[in-house]
């Protein structure tokens, strides 16, 4: 102001003027930046339908205070509601609501996102009155206890872009009005009690990149469509009760995608060859079906494969040579390979964390395997194998080790050498060679066999039965018979 008080007196009061037009302006800006009243009802309504918020994040939600500015909320130019958005963490109750979602919510007419993820009890359905939102983009209600039926005419909502009820308590069908939908990239219905088969209709979804599905209760055969879906990078139809064999169609997938989980169905018949040609697969699940039959040769061009699971098959041997730079898990677990040796690939990887090779034929001698890194092992499944040796050198070089299996073999050592990390839960020796007196360490477990072994001595105090120890050359005390004296 002080160069103002040099202008002449006339243009002086014109600007005051101005100043004074201007703040009042200003002033008015202000009053009308409070949200839309049909917004704030909407929200409050909302918010009255909420039974528990132990983390206080409503506590902002008041009558006649700027609803753009409450917790969750974000507002567009207009000053209407574009969001909520309340994320929990998993298992964490204090971070959940409770309650149903209020079907008034659909006074939001600018509504794009709504995102209630982790927040672990709210229940009732999915309000269909959100139906009428035009501007409804995102739908992100995970891991929830939402239940009833997904509404049938869910394809109204043709604008949306991402639609996820993951982890909820949703049943009856997928409604076929999902064809509707063809803007989406995402569709998420994973982790319900779906039944029905997967409607034809979901070929009509030409921009979808992620398809999750399963778990659910779904039946039929997986429809042979993926001929439109080539934009897809994760597929994941596994846990449910599909049969039928992988369709020809899921080899257009090859250039995009990067996650493929089939598990946990009924599928039959055998591996297709051109899985080979997945180039940037990264995960494939087919555990857990009744697929026979050789895995192809073509998987040794899998050489990004980090995750693969093939267990609980009717697979035989052999068993490609893969030439993967570094896998994480592995699972073949329980089909028909006898593969000798632990294979190369597997002892040769800097990252692998998991290892399953449960009644694989595995006649490796423990004190000649020496694998690159142990460092990130938590699990190690060698059980029904001919494996020897002593694991004590291996157990003592893991960190992280959660889960050391290798029941039914022929591994001899001294107990009282077994060294493992305070990690380890779960550890199961039965059916082996194993002799000495058991360490007290093993009373910290929270699974534990050594039953059938050469072990003697006192039991130290554990909650474990007795079928966790019978069949010992000498052990004693409880649960077994008490120690002669
Ligand atoms: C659970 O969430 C509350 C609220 O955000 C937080 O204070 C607490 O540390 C969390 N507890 C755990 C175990 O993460
Ligand atoms: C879907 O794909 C079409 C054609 O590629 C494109 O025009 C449209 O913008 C895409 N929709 C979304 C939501 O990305
Ligand atoms: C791996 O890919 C190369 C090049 O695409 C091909 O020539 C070869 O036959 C494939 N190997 C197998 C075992 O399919
Ligand atoms: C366990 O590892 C430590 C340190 O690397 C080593 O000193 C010890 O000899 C090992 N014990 C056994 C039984 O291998
Ligand atoms: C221990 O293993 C034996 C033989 O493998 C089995 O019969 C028994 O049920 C197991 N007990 C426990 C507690 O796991």
């Amino acid at each position: 102001m002080q160069s103002l008080s040099h202008l002449p007196s006339p243009h002086f009061f014109i600007l005051s003027l101005f100043l004074f037009l201007y703040s009042t302006l200003l002033c008015l800006t202000v009053t009308a930046a409070t949200c839309h009243v049909d917004d704030e009802s909407g929200l409050l309504a909302f918010k009255s339908g909420i039974t528990s918020d132990p983390s206080g994040k409503l506590n902002s939600w008041s009558p006649g205070t700027d609803c753009c500015k409450w917790y969750g909320i974000t507002c567009g130019d207009n000053n209407r509601v574009t969001t909520i958005t309340f994320n929990g963490q998993p298992g964490n109750s204090t971070t959940f609501l409770s309650g149903t979602i209020s079907p008034s919510l659909s006074k939001l007419h600018s509504l794009n996102g709504i995102y209630l993820q982790d927040t672990g009890t709210l229940s009732g359905t999915f309000p269909s009155s959100l139906l009428t939102l035009q501007n409804l983009q995102y739908v992100y209600i995970e891991n929830n206890k939402l239940s009833g039926r997904i509404p049938g005419n869910i394809g109204d909502l043709t604008g949306l872009v991402a639609f996820s009820v993951d982890g909820n308590r949703f049943s009856g069908p997928i409604p076929s009005s999902v064809s509707k939908l063809t803007q989406l990239i995402q569709l998420k219905f994973g982790g319900n009690l779906l039944t029905g088969t997967i409607p034809i209709g979901i070929q009509q979804l030409k921009n979808l990149t992620f398809l999750d599905l399963g778990p659910n209760r779904l039946t039929g055969t997986i429809p042979d469509f993926f001929s439109s879906l080539t934009e897809l990078r994760i597929l994941r139809l596994s846990h449910n009760k599909l049969s039928g064999t992988i369709p020809p169609s899921i080899s257009l997938l090859s250039s995009n995608l990067i996650y493929l989980e089939l598990g946990h169905n009924a599928l039959t018949g055998q591996i297709p060859d051109f899985l080979g040609k997945f180039h940037g697969l990264d995960t494939l699940d087919l555990s857990w079906n009744r697929l026979s039959g050789t895995v192809p040769k073509s998987f040794g061009n899998l050489t990004k494969i980090f995750n693969l699971d093939l267990s609980h098959n009717f697979l035989v041997d052999p068993f490609p040579e893969m030439n993967v730079k570094g896998i994480e898990s592995l699972d073949l677990s329980y089909n028909g390979f006898h593969l000798g040796e632990i294979p190369k690939w597997v002892t040769s990887s800097t990252i692998i964390y998991s290892l399953k090779l449960a009644k694989c034929g595995i006649k490796t001698n423990l004190d000649n395997w020496k694998p690159v890194e142990t460092y990130f092992y938590d699990y190690i499944d060698l059980s029904e194998n001919e494996v020897s040796g002593s694991p004590v050198g291996l157990l003592n070089r893991t960190n992280y080790l959660v889960g050391f299996w290798v029941e039914g073999n022929r591994v001899r050592f001294n107990m009282e050498s077994l060294k493992f990390p305070k990690t380890l839960k779960y550890l199961d020796l039965s059916r082996n060679l194993v002799f000495g007196k058991l360490p007290l360490a093993i009373s910290g477990l929270e699974k534990m066999n050594v039953s059938h072994n050469h072990l003697c001595g006192k039991i130290p105090a554990t909650k474990f039965p007795a079928s966790a120890f019978v069949g010992n050359d000498c052990l004693c005390g409880p649960p077994l018979q008490p120690c002669k004296v």
